[in-house]
């Protein structure tokens, strides 16, 4: 982190600080009315690096991966080495062709229709966690409904065994707060590895492949009908994946597939409790779940940003930017940029789309695998609260997860009304 603080707008976009009350959505807005981008200058400790705020800038940043690229630098605002790069990598940061490639292994698991076949799984899960839920009375929202979910879900699409989802929380959660001040020891679940070298900088993710090879130990001599046992058997270029490319493919999933849709699971609670009247009208008419579920993803933007390196000199909404600077796409302010959604901040349950909001990127190679995944797990538990009838009160302030990087939320205490 930095020794001193870049601000623009007022506010420093390095410090995880500046989130913990969610989206800064002033600062986003006047960074977005100002003309072109706006720079955040570096210091000894970190390089400058310019904000992409606006929705269309966005959609042309992440789909030209000649220009920005996702391999030329790291994806998070901070730099890395060159050797922790190489080591850190999985097909996110990557560019075509060889991210294509890698993405094609996994695809088809996640394909709209494809999904569809979850849906059963799904919608158990829901009705388990609200089961839970309304016995209570209400409790915690983010261990009774939004973190069960979405493990479940990505831990059977993978193949790992059920009792072991609390642990990929856990281990997916450490990953997070290697975004933010919240630090592990460096020999945290036996790590010997320098952290330079580990996905998030984080002993968490030693202990994330570890899990993945002795998993595939078990799976190359217990195949199942799951995506670890695929991913073991294919073959890009006729060459199986080396075991760490299977380690940080399995990372990758298990990290996307849990901590985002968990947040906008959150977020959905905090929308219900602050937008009772939108969800009367879901109630009223269930033909506008589609919409609300979308609306819920806009507003949680669970994503805040990503980041891209400049290949070559190039112009954007009349910005120099030069070959090697750094681009963070804030996906949190673009949600909310004006010329594109009318009332921004109106959490309208039936806002139509398109125009697509970019929770999941902007569009192009690296647009988010599990989009249709995240959207049905949202929609259904949205279905289930409405068929309940269930109204949430929350009763305490919400807490965020300490990160500039996800808008992830630690607690949201509930009642049921
Ligand atoms: C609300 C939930 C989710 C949000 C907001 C979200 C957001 C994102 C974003 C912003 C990206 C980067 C897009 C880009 O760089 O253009 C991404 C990529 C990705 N997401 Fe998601 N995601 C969600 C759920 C999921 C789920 C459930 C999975 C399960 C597999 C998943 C798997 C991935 C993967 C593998 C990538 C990398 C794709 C690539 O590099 O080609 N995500 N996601």
């Amino acid at each position: 982190m930095p020794s001193h603080t870049p601000l623009v707008e007022g506010i420093d976009l390095t410090d995880p600080a500046s989130f913990s009350d969610g989206i800064p959505h002033p600062a986003f807005a006047a960074m977005r009315d100002a003309d072109g981008l706006s720079w955040v200058p570096g210091n000894d400790e970190f390089d400058g690096f310019w904000n992409v705020t606006r929705h269309a800038d966005v959609v042309t940043v992440s789909r030209d991966t000649d220009t920005y690229s996702s391999a030329a630098g790291h994806i998070q605002m901070y730099d890395i080495d060159e050797d922790a790069l190489e080591a850190r990598a999985s097909m996110i940061d990557m560019d075509p062709p060889i991210h294509t490639r890698l993405r094609r292994l996994v695809s088809a698991a996640f394909t709209p229709r494809h999904v569809q076949s979850y849906q059963e799984d799904i919608r158990t899960r829901v009705n388990k966690a609200l089961d839970d839920l309304e016995a209570a009375g209400g409790g915690e929202w983010m261990d009774l409904v939004a973190k069960p979910i979405p493990i479940g879900v990505i831990c059977d699409i993978l193949g790992v065994p059920q009792e072991d989802g609390d642990y990929m929380i856990e281990l997916s959660d450490h990953l997070v707060a290697g975004t933010s001040s919240e630090q592990l020891p460096a020999d945290a679940y036996g790590n010997t590895t320098d952290l330079r070298l580990l996905p998030f900088g984080s002993p968490a993710a030693h202990g994330v492949n570890e899990y993945a090879r002795d998993l595939a130990d078990r799976r190359r001599n217990d195949p199942g009908d799951d995506l670890v046992t695929k991913l073991l058997e294919a073959e890009v270029d006729g060459e199986k994946l080396t075991e760490a490319e299977f380690s940080r493919f399995f990372q990758l999933m298990i990290f996307a597939g849990n901590e985002t849709t968990r947040s906008s699971m959150g977020h959905l609670a905090l929308n219900m409790a602050e937008f009772p009247t939108e969800f009367d009208r879901v109630r009223a008419d269930p033909s506008l779940v589609p919409t609300a579920t979308e609306e819920v993803i806009r507003y949680s933007s669970s994503i805040l940003y990503f980041r891209r390196t400049a290949t070559r000199d190039c112009e954007l909404n009349g910005t120099e930017i030069a070959a090697g600077e750094k681009i963070v796409m804030w996906y949190a302010a673009a949600n909310f940029d004006p010329q594109v959604f009318d009332n921004p901040q109106r959490f309208d349950a039936g806002r139509p789309t398109p125009p697509a909001n970019v929770a999941f990127g902007g569009g192009g190679a690296h647009f988010c695998l599990g989009a249709s995944l995240a959207r049905l797990e949202i929609a259904i538990l949205i279905e289930e609260l409405v068929r309940r009838d269930l109204r949430i009160e929350v009763v305490d302030d919400p807490v965020y997860v300490d990160s500039n990087f996800v808008n992830g939320l630690e607690s949201v205490k509930v009642r049921v009304v």
